[in-house]
């Protein structure tokens, strides 16, 4: 993964090296923690990569009860419990699964409490479902309690249990923190179980059991995602601000903040992407958008974030971010995954997709036969950049070699620890989220009346 800021971000090399240097006894301190691989903190999830009885124990389970004849691997769980999981997901397999219809395992999730949706799934299930050993649902829920997730839950099983009986137990798979009421729960009951460390947040509990065994178990190579991030932290923890992604992004986010720019928009120019950048848009928006600071000063503080897809949105809300307000900093995700400059013969191998040679319709766009889709891809990519560049407008890129396990392990680091710098600049706990423990007790006094 490489991170470009240079040309583009608009502020100062010494301003990022000052801002940055602010930061170096935080850095000192996370350096020391990952030494003790402990999640004492609630910023030990950057020890998650270097966790051997983590993987195993993921391994393990899935041994013990992923079947080839598995179709269904049905993700009960929401925010932090299934955003990380979808974001790898989809960029592999899932954006596509319409077009392979007959690939398997498929991975579902279920978050909102939505009718239709178990209306449908239920269908689904009866009619197409013909041993236990094709479906799986993951119950992930850290607390153990998030009402959306238990109802989802206990729908989904009652059709496996009315078909199945009591096999249907062992196709469930809790996930939840260690000794949550789920927890013993599920252990009464001898339902397989994996644990999460308390103190590991949702929102950064991807490379924990609530996205390792989901990924796992659908075919995602888990060693070489948790590779990449490991690679990534040990150049996020890296005291020179030049060789440390996440600091410099977490820097020249705060500097845009400062000067106005309260809107975060991840530009991601594969629509495969997109939930990844969804996965960041509640990370960002769960870690920084705080009532209070942590002096207990009410700040009311945040920065919107946003996610926009390339090319879609070039024909939805670029209009807005070129000509309206001047609020917002963009990182550009963009991965580079295949040739641009193609030779005939490469076309004709069909590893290439390209323009035919001979058009339906030549002439209605200029020199296109014979292109491949990569490099108009390029060539909207770059217009892109130099139209922010003609606006004065600031951006980052994060261009992935490909998209592969490796690069989204980096990726998902690299935002992880770029969030925690970003929260200590502006002061507040990168880990909580007070507020939305209001809106849960609202619901829970309704239902409870
Ligand atoms: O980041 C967070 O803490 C939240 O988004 C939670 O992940 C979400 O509310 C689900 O909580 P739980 O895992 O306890 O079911």
């Amino acid at each position: 993964m490489e991170f470009l800021y240079k040309n583009s971000c608009l502020v100062k090399e010494d301003e990022i090296s000052k801002t940055a240097a602010g930061l170096e006894s935080y850095l000192v301190q996370l350096q020391q923690l990952t030494q003790t691989k402990s999640y004492d903190r609630p910023e030990g999830f950057i020890n998650l990569t270097d966790d051997s009885e983590l993987l195993e124990a993921v391994l393990k389970i899935k041994q013990e009860k992923i079947s080839p004849a598995l179709k269904y691997f049905i993700l009960t769980g929401i925010g932090g419990s299934n955003l990380g999981a979808k974001a790898v997901y989809d960029a592999l397999f899932g954006y596509f699964d319409l077009l392979q219809p007959q690939r398997y395992p498929k991975m579902m999730f279920a978050d909102t409490a939505d009718p239709e949706f178990l209306r449908r799934l239920k269908n689904l299930l009866t009619l197409t479902i013909e041993k236990p050993a094709e479906v799986i649902i993951n119950i992930i829920s850290k607390s153990g309690a998030t009402l959306e997730t238990i109802v989802n839950f206990e729908i989904i099983y009652e059709v496996l249990n009315k078909r199945f009986g009591e096999q249907a137990k062992n196709q469930i798979i809790v996930t939840t923190d260690f000794g949550s009421t789920l927890w013993q729960k599920a252990k009464e009951q001898t339902i397989a179980v994996l644990g999460v460390p308390e103190k590991v947040g949702g929102r950064y509990s991807v490379l924990s059991a609530v996205g390792l065994l989901p990924l796992a178990s659908v075919g995602v190579n888990i060693e070489k995602l948790v590779q990449g991030a490991l690679n990534m932290r040990e150049q996020c923890l890296q005291i020179n601000f030049e060789q440390n992604p996440a600091l410099v992004s977490a820097v020249i986010t705060f500097l845009h903040f400062k000067r106005g720019k309260t809107i975060n928009n991840t530009f991601c120019f594969h629509p495969e992407l997109e939930v990844l950048g969804k996965w960041y848009r509640q990370l960002m928006g769960e870690s920084i958008g705080k009532e209070t600071d942590l002096d207990g000063t009410t700040v009311n503080i945040g920065i919107t974030p946003t996610v926009s897809v390339g090319s879609t949105d070039l024909h939805s809300v670029l209009q807005l971010y070129l000509g309206g307000p001047k609020d917002k900093f963009t990182t550009f995700v963009y991965a580079n995954n295949s040739p641009i400059n193609i030779t005939s013969q490469q076309l004709d191998t069909n590893n290439v997709i390209a323009i035919p040679k001979n058009l339906v319709f030549p002439g209605l766009i200029k020199n296109l036969a014979g292109k491949s889709v990569t490099a108009i891809t390029q060539a909207i990519y770059e217009g892109v950049k130099i139209a922010y560049q003609q606006k004065a407008l600031p951006f980052v890129e994060v261009l992935l070699p490909e998209i592969s396990e490796f690069a989204l392990g980096e990726f998902l680091q690299f935002k992880m620890m770029e969030m925690i710098f970003l929260a200590k600049l502006l002061n507040v706990n990168a880990f909580d989220q007070p507020n939305v423990e209001l809106y849960k007790n609202e619901t829970r006094r309704l239902l409870n009346k």
